[in-house]
């Protein structure tokens, strides 16, 4: 096991082989190709032919004093990242749902074949309401730079049941007091699941993942940040099925990172405390909408501040340069434009468990 434990970071050693000269630099923040900070945070990567398309929040902080929208960066290299503007910007208008005063958070962009769109999912807060819209919203363009257009913004799923949930058997019970055993019991019931049955789930911290059958996923915190759920996608990428689970009630498991490895599922999460980071859990399935298995008291983090994610909080698991990339956030909310990103690989050890070493440069 000890062995394996040292060859698993040698292997993350020599994979610095794989991109060259020090693609990522863990310590030094990142500046784009005009010298300017990458202002690009809870997003993603879509490469597309040999190019490697960033995505993420666009922050207050350097050049704007509120949010302007979606950002997105691109690259062939991994070296050199070229701005390429807000690629879904918010509007003027104050009566719209995407007035500059929104949040967007936790943008991820696939892309549909069917369609030949791109498609981008996002957490998605209405102006001056702080997080309780807890929606998500769908844009669509025909080139992964924009312009993306708003389709739709919402809840997920409205009027149907979980299909791993035995419907009516909380409904109409307010818990007065939470967090106690009984409260637990009825969370895990789906009390919260009966609560927005009619207007749909919450959905806040988000991702999209896409299985190499084609079908497309939406994962994401609900329930109060209480429980996540999966929803499968329509073929378009661009709307719900009806078909989800709830896995985890009252885990409070936010930022979900998924990837599939050795014919498995993986998903690695962070708890819920807000921009301060917390240690990070893995859970793993053999069928997305299958059981999930959690890996009890294990995060996949190894070495200093392996316990608080080495200061960040996962978004997204990016193939990039053949490597399998763990990508996170190290957010500062005085100046959340200023938070860094960590990108570290995602090893596995000899039972097929996710290692996520830290590594300074590679
Ligand atoms: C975190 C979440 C972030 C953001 C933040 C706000 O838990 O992962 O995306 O929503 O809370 O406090």
């Amino acid at each position: 096991m000890k062995f394996q434990f040292f060859a698993s970071i040698a292997a993350a050693l020599c994979l610095s082989a794989n991109v060259g000269a020090a693609a990522f630099d863990n310590v030094a923040p990142m500046s784009d190709t005009d010298g300017n900070p990458v202002n690009c945070h809870g997003g993603g990567i879509l490469k597309v032919d040999s190019v490697y398309y960033w995505y993420g929040e666009h922050r207050p902080g350097h050049e704007a004093n509120y949010q302007k929208g979606v950002s997105c960066y691109s690259t062939t290299d991994l070296v050199n990242w070229k701005n390429e503007g807000i690629v879904f910007e918010k509007v003027d208008d104050p009566s719209s749902e995407i007035q500059k005063h929104c949040t967007i958070e936790r943008p991820k962009v696939v892309y549909c074949p069917k369609t030949g769109k791109y498609v981008l999912w996002f957490h998605h807060e209405l102006a001056g309401r702080g997080y309780e819209a807890a929606r998500c919203a769908v844009a669509e363009s025909d080139t992964p730079v924009g312009p993306f257009k708003l389709k739709w913004s919402g809840r997920v799923n409205p009027g149907v049941y979980p299909m791993n949930m035995e419907p009516r058997q909380v409904k109409g019970i307010v818990p007065d007091e939470w967090w106690t055993e009984e409260w637990f019991k009825l969370v895990d019931k789906g009390v919260f699941v009966e609560r927005d049955i009619d207007g749909g789930q919450m959905s806040r911290d988000m991702t999209v993942f896409v299985d190499d059958d084609g079908k497309a996923y939406h994962v994401y915190s609900s329930e109060e940040n209480l429980t996540l759920q999966i929803a499968e996608l329509n073929d378009d990428y661009n709307a719900h099925t009806g078909k989800y689970i709830r896995i985890f009630p009252g885990g409070h498991n936010e930022a979900p990172v998924v990837f599939k490895h050795g014919g498995k599922y993986w998903m690695v999460t962070s708890g819920c405390t807000g921009w301060a980071p917390n240690k990070a859990r893995m859970m793993w399935a053999d069928d997305m909408l299958g059981e999930w298995h959690m890996v009890e008291g294990k995060t996949p983090c190894i070495g200093p501040d392996a316990e608080l994610t080495f200061g960040g909080q996962g978004t997204y698991c990016a193939e990039m340069g053949g490597n399998l990339v763990f990508m996170a956030d190290k957010w500062t909310p005085k100046c959340l434009a200023g938070s860094g990103s960590l990108w570290l690989p995602i090893l596995f050890d000899r039972e097929g468990t996710p290692v996520i070493p830290f590594v300074t440069k590679w």
